[in-house]
């Protein structure tokens, strides 16, 4: 097993779909796998593998935020021989022309984190999509006639950032939703030469102040899954 990881070598598939919810992740092999089986309880951060239209996916939580999702998502590439992580998750809007429970396809992060910067001695990387699982997601979104959106979203540290207008102001250079992790994905699939893609649903709207109930994340949270799916195989 690995440090954050309780699975021997082989127990987690080349596929990935990653939520911040360890409970989410179990919703997702219950609802979605076949033969699903937990693979890991440490710190409560659940892991299952089982099969989808008979090929092998495994779930795993990530935790919020970048730091918490670099954790598993490097054990994953580096320890387990993980291709694919596609994380499933949630974000806020930034504009009005996305609305609730829409599902934003991020093709770039931005971040607020000074993970990248550390990484890069200052210089500016620029996290992107893996192409191919992008046109995989937005074809099946459209074959779903899911509302979605293609486009850049806001990886931050915070939540409950200290300066808001600086969040609201990336609007403005096509930042359409933030949330907390895609970007650390998107350098690390990078990194090892793997493939990444983050499917959002919106939870909550920053300009209008609206919020979702926890059934409605739930129903909706759904599509983003079988969006992944069909991206993860297309
Ligand atoms: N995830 C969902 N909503 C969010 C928000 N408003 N800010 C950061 N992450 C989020």
């Amino acid at each position: 097993m690995s440090t954050h990881i309780g699975a021997q070598p082989g127990q987690v598939a080349p596929v990935v779909l990653m939520p911040g919810d360890p409970l989410r992740a179990r919703w997702i092999a219950e609802t979605f796998l076949e033969d699903a089986q937990c693979y890991t309880e440490v710190r409560g951060m659940l892991g299952y593998t089982g099969t989808w239209q008979g090929q092998r996916v495994s779930v795993q939580g990530s935790g919020m935020g970048q730091p918490s999702l670099a954790i598993y998502v490097t054990e994953l590439f580096r320890d387990y021989g993980v291709e694919t992580v596609i994380r499933v998750g949630s974000c806020g809007a930034l504009t009005e022309r996305v609305a609730m429970r829409d599902v934003v396809i991020a093709s770039g992060a931005c971040t607020d984190s000074s993970m990248n910067r550390i990484a890069f001695h200052g210089l500016d990387y620029a996290p992107v999509a893996d192409f191919g699982l992008l046109r995989g997601a937005v074809e099946r979104a459209e074959a779903l006639d899911s509302a979605h959106h293609v486009g850049l979203i806001l990886s931050s540290d915070s939540f409950y950032p200290a300066r808001p207008e600086l969040v609201s102001g990336m609007v403005e250079y096509g930042v359409l939703a933030v949330e907390m992790e895609a970007s650390a994905l998107y350098t690390l699939a990078a990194k090892h030469g793997r493939r990444a893609l983050a499917v959002c649903t919106v939870s909550d709207h920053i300009v209008t102040g609206e919020e979702t109930t926890a059934r409605e994340r739930e129903k909706t949270f759904g599509t983003m899954v079988e969006i992944a799916l069909g991206a993860a195989f297309s």
